[in-house]
């Protein structure tokens, strides 16, 4: 039946730049763009400083140097060599070396840093960070004790409120409002009353963040549901590198609640059930600081031949006991917490039962390293889509490749929510009149939220959702083969199809929790899909796609991004854009792909 639009009136509010979503690259994209005189809107699901940004436990990554030499062209290689030859080098180029001034600016913001005896900035040792071109560890992830992200976020939300950035709190974004030049801005709904907003902008920047919930057990706050990569997949727009998912190796067994790779940073290190250090055979350099690919899937092959620890011999053993109550308490306060609630153990006498546990996602929506999002068109694999900007875990930029490196999360974050102030800065005039929207452009939103409102199929969301989660864990692991990725694909496509069956009981419009999960669930969806299509097409491994039947990385037939298409029939096409081989300056190379020797 078609919807009622009289059933929904809509307040309308014109913006020069509208931003949905207020982790770290939300804020830091708002506070950035009203600092440079323009109107922007901040729309966010969650109250700013309950976003997912505030779980970041272990540092962002900046060769300040204040531990030893460092040099942001060491923190480059590692970054392109972390990737796996995927990242694209012009956009790790601006990110290393931006990555010094934007910390620094944090700083002078307030953030909280840990600090040297000489009062510089604490840095930790991080997965994957070395210095001299992977010579030894190097320390450069700046650290506040082991709640970074918590203290970047409040920051941040001090300094938008400072400049009085407008934000719409508890606002869930429905659908993106697109014309034949591009995007116009984004129909919304107040959680609280039901009302619906249409917000116009000349911009409008996605930091929704990732889809970890797609997985059933995931280090992600229920709110990453991949509301960005949802709304672009309906617009018709790819997603890129969904295949490469990352598995954060220390989640508390059970819990999957996260303790820091900056526990091994202090000096924690893994056991089997021998008690060995395992990590010395498969990365004799880097032991349990190599990154995070290698140490998940060596947890993994120690489990799988049977060196698991506990009745089942299904998991890991983290050590910190060693490293005393004082540094503990000083450096790792949190996780200490977090080893006690979670695992009912206590850190500084015995071990932390840990598991892989899938953490971020390297794919989203595909932009240049000025946040703009990319829509290719035959012969122009980087051609721009006006109007519409991603930044943080929801975009792919693509800094991270096939697998990030630990601490640059936070890093991208910042650097690019300030690199699409800076954009914006330059490319709108604030106050700009705007041109009259198309006739229908709320009809997609009000349409789909009002066919699942009144929704009375035989399955619940929650049914439907683990369907998914179960699927994606299992057939989408950490170690994945032809078979098992056929497989989830098919069970994908049925569990897709079951959309269609779904029930919504609430049928208010206050507050209905209800109804937002079954719209979170629909952006979900197309990011299982996405993901589960890429990683099956993609016959190699490289970075977090370990494939048992290709398990070399192929730079003649791979060394190329994944684009993948969900249509509304939730079918999945895929197509493949050139990674940029070229870097930004010419300060420095670039830099080829070698084998990876830990
Ligand atoms: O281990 C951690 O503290 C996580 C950091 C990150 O994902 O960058």
């Amino acid at each position: 039946m078609p919807y009622n639009p009289s059933a929904y009136p809509i307040i309308d509010h014109d913006y020069d730049v509208v931003v949905v979503g207020a982790g770290g690259a939300g804020l830091r994209a708002t506070f950035g763009m009203v600092q440079n005189g323009l109107k922007t809107a901040c729309i966010t699901k969650v109250f700013p400083t309950r976003s997912h940004t505030v779980a970041a436990q272990g540092g962002v990554g900046a060769a300040l140097g204040n531990m030893a030499e460092d040099n942001w062209m060491w923190h480059m290689y590692d970054t392109v060599k972390g990737s796996d030859w995927l990242g694209d080098q012009d956009a790790i180029e601006y990110m290393c070396r931006e990555a010094i001034p934007a910390v620094h600016e944090l700083e002078h913001y307030g953030v909280p840093f840990s600090r040297t005896p000489d009062g510089k900035i604490y840095q930790r040792p991080f997965g994957g960070h070395m210095r001299n071109f992977g010579e030894a560890p190097v320390q450069r992830a700046c650290a506040a004790a082991d709640r970074t992200g918590h203290a970047i976020l409040h920051t941040l939300y001090q300094q938008s409120l400072k400049y009085k950035a407008e934000f719409f709190v508890e606002y869930f974004a429905i659908d993106l409002i697109m014309d034949e030049t591009g995007c116009r801005g984004v129909i919304a709904i107040d959680m609280a009353t039901g009302q619906i907003h249409r917000f116009r902008g000349h911009q409008t920047v996605l930091a929704t963040g990732g889809y970890g919930r797609a997985y059933f057990s995931c280090t992600s706050a229920h709110t990453c549901t991949g509301d960005g990569s949802g709304m672009v997949a309906r617009a018709g727009l790819p997603l890129q590198d969904m295949e490469f998912v990352q598995f954060h190796p220390t989640g508390v067994y059970g819990a999957g609640v996260l303790i820091t790779e900056g526990a091994r940073g202090e000096g924690g290190y893994l056991t089997n059930s021998a008690g060995e250090r395992f990590m010395e055979r498969y990365a004799p350099t880097a032991k349990d600081l190599a990154s995070r690919d290698v140490v998940s899937r060596s947890m993994t092959m120690e489990i799988r031949e049977g060196r698991g620890v506990g009745p089942e011999g299904d998991h890991i053993m983290l050590h910190l006991e060693h490293l005393g109550a004082d540094v503990l308490w000083e450096r790792l306060p949190g996780i200490t917490e977090t080893a006690k609630i979670f695992a009912g153990v206590d850190a500084t006498k015995e071990p932390i039962p840990v598991l892989p546990t899938v953490h971020y996602n390297m794919g989203g929506v595909p932009t240049n390293y000025m946040g703009e999002v990319i829509k290719p068109l035959p012969g122009r694999p980087d051609n721009v889509l006006p109007g519409l900007m991603a930044v943080g875990e929801a975009a792919c930029v693509s800094v991270h490749g096939a697998n990030r490196l630990g601490t640059n999360s936070l890093l991208d974050l910042v650097v690019f929510g300030r690199a699409a102030a800076l954009r914006c800065k330059d490319t709108i005039k604030p106050g700009t009149t705007h041109k009259p929207l198309p006739k229908n452009s709320a009809e997609m939103a009000l349409s789909r939220l009002d066919k699942l409102r009144y929704s009375k199929g035989p399955l619940t969301t929650a049914q439907i959702r683990k369907s998914m989660q179960r699927t994606m864990q299992n057939d989408a692991a950490v170690f994945r083969t032809a078979k098992t990725l056929k497989e989830g694909l098919d069970k994908m496509g049925e569990v897709a199809g079951t959309l269609k069956d779904i029930s919504v009981t609430d049928r208010s419009l206050i507050f209905n929790t209800d109804l937002i999960e079954a719209l979170e669930l629909e952006n979900l969806v197309p990011c299982a899909l996405a993901t589960i299509a890429g990683a099956e097409a993609r016959h190699e491994s490289r970075g977090a796609q370990a494939h048992e039947d290709y398990p070399n990385r192929d730079d003649v037939n791979w060394m190329k991004h994944t684009l993948a298409w969900v249509d509304d029939k939730y079918a999945v096409k895929l197509d493949y854009r050139p990674v940029h081989t070229y870097t930004l300056t010419d300060e420095v190379q670039y830099i080829a792909p070698k084998a990876r020797v830990y």
